[in-house]
């Protein structure tokens, strides 16, 4: 142990080293106070037996000021004094001593006061270690527990995508069958539709020709059926009829085609059950994402593609469109009233960019660096996790691309990602 010895009586101070220099310790001495914080504070003595009266500095005033410094390391005070008075005493301890010895003191009672003052300091310092280590572990408990969080966050994610995945695909397979039939049987009864149309025109010149024949060459039957015919032909407004029934199938087949376009995306955002790595065409699997998530955006935005030649890139599709949703959700969300936004791909050397733009709110400059931390939002609580970026950032790190932000408050926000291209 190392004791700092303040005293400005040498003689005092020569009796209090012989007695600690008997028990083995290592001795530093002051020969007054300001001497001895300077020694404190170089030094850092694990014990101080200091004079009360001192020239410069007494042991009150150093007392104090050891225990104002913060340090970390415990220091044991014992303070030497003539005084005796209760109150005295009080004030040492105070002043923050741990002990105090009266002048004039006997060698063997310091001795057992300074093996007292050891097994203090050195329980001191096992108790701040163990305090150390307990901060520690805490912190260690902290990351994991944060850890565990963004992972859970993670598979939920997962989770979700996949089970929307299989949704799509049963979804998109009970549509496929009735919308092929429909589209077929349209094009089959456009196709009747004509022939009818065209026996439809014999019947009604046949009916004119009737109509012209002169009085009295027909019979009444004939008379009453041809009246029939021109009176109801009038009611159901049969030219309109005749220009409206190819419209009609028209739209239909249109809607058909629509239906069916839209089932093909779903099962192409989706891809259930193929995490297998694949080539990708990213113009592809942001069409098909569109799709998907255009009733986000369609009462926000007015979307605009802009779509090179780009190459297709080496990865999970999936896992892509994944990312180009959870981007475009969030430029939706970011537009209060009507906005843009627009996606922009290309190629720029050996890479694919994709860049999805948006005249949305903008995020502010402080925010920036955080938006790719997991669980890092703005958005009010239930609203959003705060992992979207997060996994966005991961899966373009997994396909060994780059994903970055820039941003201007009030104006809007770009995300580009860029992809190695497959040559
Ligand atoms: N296009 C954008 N415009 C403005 N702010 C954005 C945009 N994209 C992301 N942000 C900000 O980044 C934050 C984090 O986005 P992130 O997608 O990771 O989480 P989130 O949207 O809050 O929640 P969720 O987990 O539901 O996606 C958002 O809360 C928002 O503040
Ligand atoms: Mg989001």
């Amino acid at each position: 142990m190392k004791i700092l010895i303040a005293e400005d009586d040498y003689v005092s101070r020569l009796l209090v080293r012989k007695a600690v220099g008997k028990i083995g310790h290592e001795v530093i001495e002051a020969e007054n106070g300001r001497i001895a914080w300077e020694l404190f504070l170089e030094q850092e003595p694990d014990m101080i037996i200091s004079d009360w009266m001192m020239p410069e500095m007494d042991g009150i005033t150093l007392c104090q000021k050891i225990r104002a410094s913060g340090r970390k390391m415990y220091s044991y005070i014992m303070l030497l004094t003539a005084k005796d008075k209760m109150t005295d005493l009080v004030e040492v301890f105070d002043a923050g001593a741990d002990d105090y010895i009266i002048k004039p003191f006997k060698p063997d009672e310091l001795r057992s006061r300074i093996k007292t003052g050891e097994r203090i300091v050195q329980l001191e310092r096992r108790h701040h270690q163990l305090q150390e280590e307990l901060i520690l572990q805490n912190k260690k408990l902290d990351s994991t527990l944060r850890e565990l969080k963004t992972t859970q966050g993670h598979i939920l994610q997962s989770e979700k995508m996949a089970s929307i995945g299989q949704l799509a695909a049963g979804v998109a397979h009970e549509i496929n069958n009735p919308i092929g039939f429909i589209g077929s049987n349209l094009d089959a009864l456009k196709d009747y539709m004509e022939d009818v149309d065209e026996l439809l025109s014999h019947y009604q010149k046949l009916c004119k020709l009737l109509v012209a024949a002169p009085g009295g060459s027909l019979c009444t039957e004939i008379q009453n059926e041809v009246k029939a015919i021109t009176e109801f032909e009038e009611q159901i407004e049969i030219d309109y009829l005749k220009k409206d029934i190819p419209e009609l199938l028209h739209d239909c087949k249109d809607g058909t085609q629509r239906v069916g376009k839209i089932v093909a995306d779903l099962k192409n955002f989706a891809h259930p059950g193929n995490d297998k790595q694949m080539l990708v065409d990213i113009n592809k699997g942001l069409e098909s994402t569109l799709n998907v998530v255009y009733n986000e955006l369609k009462y926000k935005a007015t979307v605009t593609r802009e779509f090179g030649d780009i190459p297709m890139v080496e990865g999970f599709p999936q896992k892509l469109n994944q990312v180009f949703m959870n981007i475009l959700v969030n430029a939706a969300q970011a537009i209060t009233e009507k906005g843009e936004i627009r996606i922009k791909t290309k190629k720029e050397g050996g890479q694919v960019l994709v860049a999805i733009s948006d005249t949305g709110c903008g995020i502010k400059e402080e925010h920036l660096q955080k938006i790719f931390d997991p669980f890092f939002t703005t958005k009010e609580i239930g609203k959003g996790t705060g992992l979207g970026m997060n996994i966005a950032y991961n899966i373009i790190q997994e396909h060994k691309g780059k994903i970055s932000v820039q941003s201007t408050v009030g104006k809007g926000t770009t995300f580009t990602v860029s992809l190695p291209g497959k040559t």
